[in-house]
């Protein structure tokens, strides 16, 4: 019976190996089909031609029919796309030496790459990035891809002198630590709380290193008006304020969850043009508490350490950037989220970034990240952004654990001593943020 075959066996033998082989046949046909119609072939020219080459010159070199790196992304998810092109328009290889093309040449041969209007914003002239089914998004999706080639606004309250030792001269003092604290206007109680403890400006004592470090602070506003909903008009208390205490930086644009990248980006410019030389950044919300003093040791630490290995290697640049690190996010695909990123829009994973509850990073690291986000494009989720900013820079994000964007567990956060290891922690209402600095002024003895 080991035999497959028997008399009868034979036929049946006979007709199940066509069989099987016709099947396999047939399989094969439908995924070479099936491949062939879901491969929709890149829509860009497939090679690249030098500029100053004319294409219809017959003794042009061998090149090349298909591209070596993958061009798929090009009919993929809106942001990849814009992004795709912005790399391929800076990189030096594929770009080469545009510098001799003049006038309209030129600007018909940047739009090929482009594809879109530069910085015309303010009369909406631009023509919207195409994208499938576009109307059928979230409303701050569709917001935030109407106004995402717009990075320029107007400062509506500015704090020239903030870095200057005095209002008359022209140097620049070095705060140790600059806090920019993303607020709303509406925001006042926070601020406050916040001016009185953890943010006060001015020189303040490090926790066991007494010398500390200069301070100054100022809170990152855009425009909450009736552009964003119903708001009592609060104008003329903000000027107010910002009479008062001179911290308040104030933009004109529309101050929204996905607008926050906004915030990053033009303080960024700010911080270039009028606190360049501030050592450190502090960059948070403004429902966070922070140790300061604890953090100044910190920072003070991490400086002495960067002297010593700059005089061995000469390494300028201070790379720090620490934070509580999310490693392997994907995007939020649920629609009803205030974080959903459809995957029409960005496609691939989430470098590895620091929460958004409050980061601390060099200025020098600031003012790199700064020239880098110029070809990074927007992306509505602010601390995704500064991750993929930072990768570009071929940095990442350094885990700290007293950062604790996710707060400490439930039945600790009333314990003054769980604090003692803490730099940050979120959320804390402006009460509880009294209260803490309080309790944590005088940390008892056995913690
Ligand atoms: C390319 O070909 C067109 C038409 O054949 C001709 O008018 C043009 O001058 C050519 N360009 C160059 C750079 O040779
Ligand atoms: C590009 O070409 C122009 C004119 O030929 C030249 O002056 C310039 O130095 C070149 N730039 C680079 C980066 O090669
Ligand atoms: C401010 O700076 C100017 C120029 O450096 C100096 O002459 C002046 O004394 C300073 N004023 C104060 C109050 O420090
Ligand atoms: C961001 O602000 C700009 C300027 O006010 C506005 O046009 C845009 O709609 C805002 N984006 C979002 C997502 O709210
Ligand atoms: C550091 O710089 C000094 C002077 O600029 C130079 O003599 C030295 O060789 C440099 N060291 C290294 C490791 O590059």
């Amino acid at each position: 019976m080991g035999r497959c075959c028997k008399c009868n066996g034979r036929l049946l033998c006979m007709c199940l190996l066509p069989c099987m082989m016709t099947g396999h046949l047939l399989v094969y046909i439908m995924v070479s089909i099936f491949v062939t119609i879901s491969y929709t072939p890149p829509k860009i020219t497939t090679h690249f031609i030098a500029s100053g080459i004319s294409t219809n010159s017959s003794n042009l070199a061998s090149h090349p029919v298909g591209p070596f790196w993958n061009l798929r992304l090009e009919d993929s998810a809106l942001w990849n796309r814009l992004q795709h092109a912005w790399d391929r328009q800076h990189n030096p290889i594929l770009r080469g030496n545009t510098t001799w093309i003049t006038g309209e040449r030129k600007v018909k041969l940047l739009s090929e790459i482009e594809d879109e209007c530069s910085s015309d914003c303010i009369s909406h002239k631009c023509s919207l990035p195409r994208m499938h089914d576009f109307n059928s998004l979230p409303d701050q999706m569709r917001a935030f891809i109407m106004a995402m080639h717009c990075r320029e606004y107007p400062l509506l309250i500015n704090q020239p002198g903030i870095c200057k030792r005095n209002r008359s001269s022209f140097g620049f003092d070095s705060p140790m630590l600059l806090m920019a604290i993303k607020s709303q206007v509406g925001n006042f109680e926070n601020r406050q709380a916040i001016r009185e403890t953890w943010g006060r400006s001015g020189l303040v004592e490090g926790e066991s290193n007494k010398k500390g470090g200069l301070v100054r602070t100022v809170f990152l506003l855009g425009r909450q008006d009736s552009s964003t909903g119903p708001h009592p008009d609060l104008k003329n208390l903000l000027e107010l304020e910002n009479k008062k205490y001179g911290d308040i930086l104030h933009w004109d644009f529309r101050d929204t969850f996905f607008n926050l990248t906004l915030k990053d980006l033009l303080f960024w410019h700010w911080l270039q043009e009028y606190c360049p030389t501030a050592m450190f950044v502090f960059k948070g919300d403004d429902d966070v508490f922070v140790r300061t003093g604890a953090l100044l040791d910190y920072l003070q630490k991490q400086w002495d350490e960067h002297n010593l290995v700059k005089a061995i290697t000469n390494k300028t640049d201070l790379d720090l950037f620490v934070g509580q690190v999310i490693y392997n996010a994907m995007p939020n695909r649920e629609p009803s989220t205030k974080y959903y990123i459809p995957d029409r829009f960005y496609k691939g994973g989430y470098p590895s970034y620091a929460g958004g509850g409050g980061v601390v990073y060099s200025g020098s690291l600031a003012l790199r990240l700064k020239e880098v986000s110029e070809k990074v494009r927007l992306f509505p989720i602010d601390d995704v952004y500064l991750g993929m900013c930072l990768h570009r820079l071929g940095l990442s994000p350094s885990h700290h654990p007293g950062f604790l964007t996710f707060d400490l567990p439930e039945s600790d956060r009333g314990s003054p001593c769980a604090y003692r290891s803490v730099l940050l922690v979120h959320r804390r209402r402006p009460k509880e943020i009294l209260t803490l600095w309080k309790q944590l002024q005088s940390l008892p003895g056995h913690c």
